[in-house]
């Protein structure tokens, strides 16, 4: 008879148990899940909190949370036409492309290239900042169009997803770096003449049309296919969204004497909320995350529920137990690798949550390949546990913002269209904030598990490619309308044509 080799690994059921571990390990994870429970009552706290702040960010005085006019003056009707270049400028890619929105209703067509953003350019100097974008967007047009020098100069939504005042939609005044850039010389500036100036330097044949935030992209872009979409979120490096208010809920902008029932997209930039330290639930890991942080006393919120951190808070838990706590995890081991900071991202901690087997091997193998560690069978358990409660304090507080703007606008009913990593590749994240925000808004159980919620957060459509096309297109509509407001530049709005293929 053939040997039956080693027993296949047992399939993970559920959240696994704790009853077989030593006493001082179970003592360890109750802790940690003391530390980062957050129960349905705090987070109805949070929330309470979070929509007043909402609304001290649109007055005269200000708050924490910057509220950000961002130009964006109506929804999409799937109408529009046109193409146009947008540039995606997040943390981590940068992406042109070229976008073309179709005589079809709400139809596209999309081509786009992706280039690296390379590390050492988030902490650098401004220049090589702008020359490396410029070289990215000469590129894609030489390899798109042809001869550069013999092109008319070309319509560019530029998506810049940190915090900007606009006083104009072609316009953006970096407010501050956020997702661990450090750039001297950018805050406090308009970073538009800074990109043009070096797409001239490059002969590149682009004008900017329009600055806009990854969230209102996300929420005009998914809008345009969907018309219950009412808020757009970014839940990926850095976590944020945006909504549609009346100019005349705006006590900020009340001086233009816009007429009160025009919308106005606001860029809530909601990583800010609680700078103050009033109501979110901070560990001690987040009070590190903080003070070794680029810009201490910001982004509080951002920085308990972004992608950049969860991994990093993770890191944390785990070098204390081995430093400071009994229990003395990986003893006698060299965490050395483990030790440096930011060297574990949130795929690490989807990687341990999505681990399917009840031995959790998987988990195993990735610490000894990534960190040279073999942890225990009870220290797996505890690893499985921590990346669980800090995937789901993030999705739990995630939702808190979805809940403020709700509650903010009286929407019972509406669809919340939400991109980014985080959102799309975290496993449970999206039952987890589809949880929490039941809790906060007190719905009813459903009667049959596969009705749809009365707020529904889905998969948005490509809001920095698409959208940023769509914002192009609609700020040309209202200039043709006669609505100037927040344009500073309307001769770069008037291409309507097609590019050339
Ligand atoms: C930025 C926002 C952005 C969000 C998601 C935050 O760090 O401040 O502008 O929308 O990240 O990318």
């Amino acid at each position: 008879m053939v040997g039956l080799g080693p027993k296949p690994p047992l399939p993970r059921k559920g959240t696994g148990t704790l009853d077989n571990l030593p006493k001082d390990l179970k003592k360890e994870i109750e802790h940690l899940e003391r530390l980062f429970t957050v129960d349905g009552a705090k987070l109805k706290e949070i929330t309470d909190h979070f929509v007043n702040e909402l609304e001290k960010g649109l007055s005269v005085q200000g708050g924490s949370i910057p509220m950000n006019p961002t130009w964006v003056m109506s929804f999409p009707d799937g109408n529009e036409t046109g193409t146009y270049l947008a540039l995606d400028m997040g943390g981590t890619n940068l992406r042109v492309c070229q976008v073309t929105l179709t005589e079809t209703k709400s139809e596209f067509d999309i081509i786009q290239s992706k280039y690296r953003m390379p590390e050492e350019l988030k902490t650098g100097d401004a220049e090589e900042l702008w020359e490396y974008i410029a070289d990215c967007l000469m590129q894609f047009i030489e390899t798109h169009h042809g001869d550069p020098t013999k092109l008319d100069k070309l319509p560019l939504g530029f998506t810049f997803s940190y915090p900007a005042t606009q006083n104009y939609i072609d316009e953006g005044i970096l407010q501050r770096w956020t997702k661990g850039f450090d750039i001297a010389g950018v805050e406090g500036h308009n970073v538009v003449p800074m990109f043009e100036a070096a797409l001239q330097r490059r002969g590149v044949p682009i004008k900017l049309t329009a600055l806009i935030n990854d969230t209102t992209g996300t929420l005009i872009a998914s809008a345009y296919t969907d018309p219950k979409m009412r808020i757009g979120c970014i839940f990926g490096t850095g976590c944020n969204a945006a909504y549609m208010e009346n100019c005349g809920s705006i006590p900020k902008l009340a001086h233009m004497n816009l007429p009160p029932d025009m919308p106005m997209a606001i860029n809530c930039e909601w990583g800010a909320f609680d700078n103050e330290h009033k109501v979110l639930p901070r560990t001690p890991y987040d009070v590190i995350i903080d003070k070794d942080s680029p810009r201490p006393g910001q982004q509080s919120f951002e920085k308990m529920v972004a992608g950049l951190y969860l991994g990093e808070i993770f890191r944390l838990v785990l070098v204390d137990l081995h430093d400071n706590q009994e229990i003395k995890i990986f003893a006698g081991q060299d965490i050395a690798k483990l030790r440096k900071a930011y060297s574990l991202d949130s795929s690490f901690l989807s990687a341990i949550e999505e681990d399917p087997f009840e031995n959790l091997s998987e988990t195993a193998d990735l610490f000894q390949s990534k960190l040279g560690l073999k942890p225990t069978a009870p220290e797996l358990e505890l690893i499985r546990r921590t990346a669980e409660l800090i995937g789901t304090r993030a999705a739990r507080l995630s939702a808190c913002g979805v809940a403020a703007i709700s509650k903010k606008k009286g929407y019972k009913e509406c669809h919340v269209g939400a991109d980014g990593s985080v959102f799309n590749k975290y496993p449970n994240f999206k039952a987890r904030g589809a949880q929490a925000l039941r809790e906060i808004l007190d719905w009813p159980e459903k009667a049959d598990p596969k009705e749809d919620d009365p707020i529904e957060i889905l998969a948005a459509e490509d809001g920095s490619g698409v959208g940023a096309a769509l914002i192009a297109a609609l700020t040309m509509q209202r200039i043709k309308q006669g609505n100037m407001h927040g344009i500073l530049h309307p001769e770069n709005f008037k291409t309507t044509e097609p590019l050339p293929a």
